[in-house]
Parts: structure tokens; sequence; C-alpha cells
């Protein structure tokens, strides 16, 4: 090949470089996408696809060593205590949960937990969970090994997704060197095939700042809830994963839980056909505010053996906003307490 020749070709793959990295830009706006207007149970099964956007290829990831240098180890153990910790363990020898235990997850094995029955399409993927190779993971799930089990939409932020690596990186009796960021490449080709799901994904991108905050005196549940801003709420079940297992529409179909339209008042076990467990079976009376509170601080408290796999939410404001969403998932809601 002469020069001349060199440089065409390299400018060609500089320019499909730059095409790359921009589309996976614009992707990451695309699934900031908030209301949900569909059952979110979906992306359990499958990304969803929106019939008007362009079908895209692999997303490009901003390389990930640069934002490791800079990552908050505490702001990436708050993510996973909020959002992952509801289908997983990060304890040397804890059980698994809905997922499989993290502890020493970064540069293990893909699916290696013993006993842990993973997707053919996670133990099809070979190879170690390397640095990259996690990030785009907890990018897009589905995205990465179409037909995983891990019902979770993914985090959009790449440095949110720095921030949980670099936690999970130090559950390790000895934690690997972070990667070099001198040798990155920018747009490294990710490894991922599937279909890349575009909008109604519902987000679900804690981020970093807006960890819970302890009020100083506590006001009662009532306080909270007169002024509680459902809205905030709805983002709330995106961040606690309430999404992963449970539609909020009317007539719904119950994904792993059940479907929670109009669940504020009825009784317990309030769905039709739905198989609860026997712990929660067994509580009489409806789901007043008080008992809704007292659940979501911590279901396996309230009523032990419960199959809701949820640490809790230990915010009592953010209880209440949760509470103001779903009491406002109804034809006729319940009044508010007067305080
Ligand atoms: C709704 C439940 C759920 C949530 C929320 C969830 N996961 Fe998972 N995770 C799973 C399941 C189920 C699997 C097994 C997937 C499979 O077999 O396809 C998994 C697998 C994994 C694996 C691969 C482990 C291995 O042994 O190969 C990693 C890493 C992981 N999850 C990280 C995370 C992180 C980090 C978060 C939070 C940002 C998270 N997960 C949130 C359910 C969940
Ligand atoms: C990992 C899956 C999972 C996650 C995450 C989850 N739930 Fe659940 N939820 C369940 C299951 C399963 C049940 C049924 C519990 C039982 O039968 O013991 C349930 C039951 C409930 C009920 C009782 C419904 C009834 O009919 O009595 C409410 C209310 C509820 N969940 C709210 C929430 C909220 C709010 C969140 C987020 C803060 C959440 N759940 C997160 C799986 C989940």
């Amino acid at each position: 090949m002469d020069s001349m020749e060199v440089n065409k070709v390299l400018a060609a793959t500089l320019v499909a470089g730059i095409a790359f990295f921009v589309t996976g830009l614009i992707g990451d706006e695309l699934v900031r996408v908030k209301p949900l207007k569909e059952s979110p149970l979906k992306i359990a099964a499958a990304p969803v696809q929106n019939a008007s956007a362009p079908a895209q290829g692999p997303a490009a990831l901003p390389a990930l060593a640069p934002l490791l240098v800079k990552a908050d180890v505490g702001a990436g153990e708050a993510i996973a205590k909020k959002v992952c910790s509801a289908c997983h363990v990060f304890v040397a020898g804890g059980a698994a949960g809905i997922g499989p235990n993290l502890y020493n997850v970064v540069g293990r094995e893909r699916a290696s937990v013993p006993g842990y029955n993973y997707s053919n399409a996670l133990k099809e993927k070979k190879g170690d969970w390397s640095w990259e190779e996690l990030n785009h993971w907890l990018y897009k799930p589905a995205a990465y090994a179409p037909g995983t089990r891990m019902g979770y939409a993914g985090l959009s932020s790449a440095q949110d997704r720095a921030n949980i690596i670099d936690y999970l990186h130090t559950l390790s009796p000895s934690p690997l060197p972070l990667p070099d960021p001198g040798a990155a490449e920018v747009a490294a080709k990710p490894d991922v095939t599937g279909p890349v799901a575009t909008a109604n994904v519902p987000g679900a991108t804690p981020v970093a700042g807006s960890a819970p905050t302890k009020p100083d005196a506590a006001p009662s549940l009532d306080v909270l809830l007169v002024s509680a801003d459902a809205k905030k709420g709805q983002a709330d079940t995106m961040k606690y994963a309430c999404v992963a297992c449970h539609s909020f529409n009317e007539g719904g179909k119950a994904g792993i839980g059940p479907n929670l339209y109009n669940v504020v008042n009825g009784p317990h076990a309030h769905m039709a056909g739905y198989d609860y467990s026997a712990a929660l079976k067994a509580k009489q009376g409806p789901w007043t505010y008080a008992e809704l509170d007292k659940w979501l601080e911590k279901p396996s408290a309230y009523a032990p053996g419960t199959k809701m796999a949820l640490a809790g939410v230990s915010d009592p404001k953010q209880r209440a906003e949760i509470i103001a969403y779903l009491r406002s998932l109804s034809a006729d809601p319940a009044p508010l307490p007067t305080p």
C-alpha cells in the first residue's frame, strides 16, 4: 500500500470512530427518558425498541479509565445500596439474592459463582469481568447480553458507572490496580451484540449527589405526606428498582411482584391471582399510609418471610414520596392526612 492509501484508510477510520462516538452520546441522551407510560416490566424481558428511533449499532462509551481516576467510592457504594442491593449482596460468602453475590467480581470469570443459576445469555459470554466489560454491562445489561435475567435498565451516566465499578473493585482481599488512564482508547469497540434499547426504557439513573439526606428532627409521616412530591416518588421507584419488579398502571400485569395500581387503602396482598408469600397474606387490614411506610422501610422486618427482595428505603422523606406516588395511582385517590 502506498502512503496515500494509508492516509485514506486512516482518515476513514477516524471518521467512523467519531461517528461511533457521537452516536453513543446521542444514545446516552435518549435513554434519559422520564415518564413511564408503559408497563416497566418489559425491561426484564427484552429491550424495548422505539419504532421511530433509528436502528443503532453498539454504543461507544466514553473511556472508563480516566473516570475511574476521579471516581468516588462512597458515591458508588450509595448506588449499590440504593439500587443493586435489591438483588445482590456484596459480602464475602454472602448468599445469592435474585442476582449472584458481587464480592470480588472485578476480574472474576463471568457467570462463575458456583450454584447460581445464570441465564444462558451470560454463561455464553466467555472471559473475565474486565473494567471495560463491566462498564458496557452496566450501561445496558440487556444490550450487552440479550436475554439476560438481570432486570435492570442500566446506568446511563458514565461517572455513575465509574463510581460503582470503583466501589466493586474495593470488595476484594487484594483489589486490582486501577487501569492506566494513559492507555485508554476513547472509542474502544464495545463487546455488545444485541439491539440497543432507546426510548421508553425507564432510565434508572441514580445521581451520585442525590443520596438521601437525613432530616434533623424527624417529622411525622403525616407531615411528610402532605408536602410529598408524587413525581419525585415516581423517580424514586426507578432509583430503588421497584420498576424492575412491579407495574403501576391500571390492569398492569404482575412481574416478579404484583401490580401496584390502587394499592393504597386496598387489602394486603391486593392483586387477584398473584402468588403472595404466606407472610404477606397473613397480614390483616388495609394498606394504610402508616403500614406502607413500615413495609417500605424494611420489608423483611415488617413481614418476615416475604418474597420482596428489597433491603428497604431508609429515608422517611423518600418513603413519603413513594407513598404519595402510589396514592396517585387510582381513579379516586385516598384523602391525605390532616396533620
Ligand atoms: C432486579 C434485580 C437486579 C438489579 C436491580 C441489579 N441486578 Fe445485577 N444481576 C441480576 C441478575 C438476575 C443477574 C444474573 C444475570 C444472568 O444470569 O443473566 C445479575 C448479574 C450481575 C453481574 C454479573 C455477575 C457474575 O457473576 O457474572 C454483575 C456484575 C451485576 N449483576 C452488577 C449489578 C450492579 C452493579 C447493579 C446496580 C447498578 C445491579 N447488578 C442491579 C439482577 C439484578
Ligand atoms: C426484587 C423485586 C422487588 C423490588 C425491587 C420491589 N418489590 Fe415490591 N414486591 C415484590 C414481591 C415479590 C412482592 C410480594 C411480596 C410477598 O408476597 O411477600 C412485593 C409486594 C409489594 C407490595 C405489596 C402489594 C400487595 O398487593 O400487598 C408493595 C406495596 C410493594 N411491593 C411496593 C414496592 C415498592 C414501592 C418498591 C420500591 C421501593 C418495591 N416494591 C420494590 C418484589 C419487589
